[in-house]
């Protein structure tokens, strides 16, 4: 199996409620390492570009909305098939769907709320941490 890389973002509804600790265990847990992590607030502009993918569906606006709410923490991941390995690690985008024992499952309120991101592909994966943090800062 491939060592690889993944972005993650615990997302504002998991920062406000004190969660970052719990869910970075989880991932420790799971064999991912934290190999970059910093909180920050996510401008309009920001989150619109990041999520520029999603921009022509029905929810695209809210979502925006709830990223910019508070702070997040973005984050790199590092492990053996780490894009899969975070995805399970994740659960169902609707934690009504997740798994028991995944981050959404026991921490999400809502399919918007829904406390992580995780990359869904690995060149996603490259793009993804690209687009938050300079190789520099990253640390294995
Ligand atoms: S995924 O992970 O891309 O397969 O999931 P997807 O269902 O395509 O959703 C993409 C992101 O949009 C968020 N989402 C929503 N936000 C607000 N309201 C509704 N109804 C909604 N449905 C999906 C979902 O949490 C995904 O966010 P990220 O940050 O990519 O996980």
């Amino acid at each position: 199996m491939a060592v690889e890389r993944t972005l993650s973002i615990i997302k504002p509804d998991a920062t406000r409620r004190n969660l970052t600790g719990k869910i970075n265990a989880v991932f420790e847990d799971n064999g991912l390492r934290i190999v970059a992590q910093k909180r920050i607030q996510l401008t309009p502009a920001t989150a619109g570009a990041f999520y520029e993918v999603h921009k022509e569906r029905p929810f695209y606006n809210d979502l925006v909305s709830f990223m910019v709410s508070g702070p997040v923490v973005v984050q790199v991941l590092e492990g053996e098939n780490a894009v899969l390995k975070n995805r399970e690690v994740m659960g169902a985008t609707d934690p009504k769907k997740a798994e028991a024992n995944t981050i959404r499952a026991q921490f999400a309120e809502s399919i918007e709320a829904n406390s992580v991101h995780g990359s869904d592909s690995l060149e996603n994966a490259k793009n993804e941490i690209a687009f938050f943090f300079a190789g520099t800062e990253i640390l294995p």
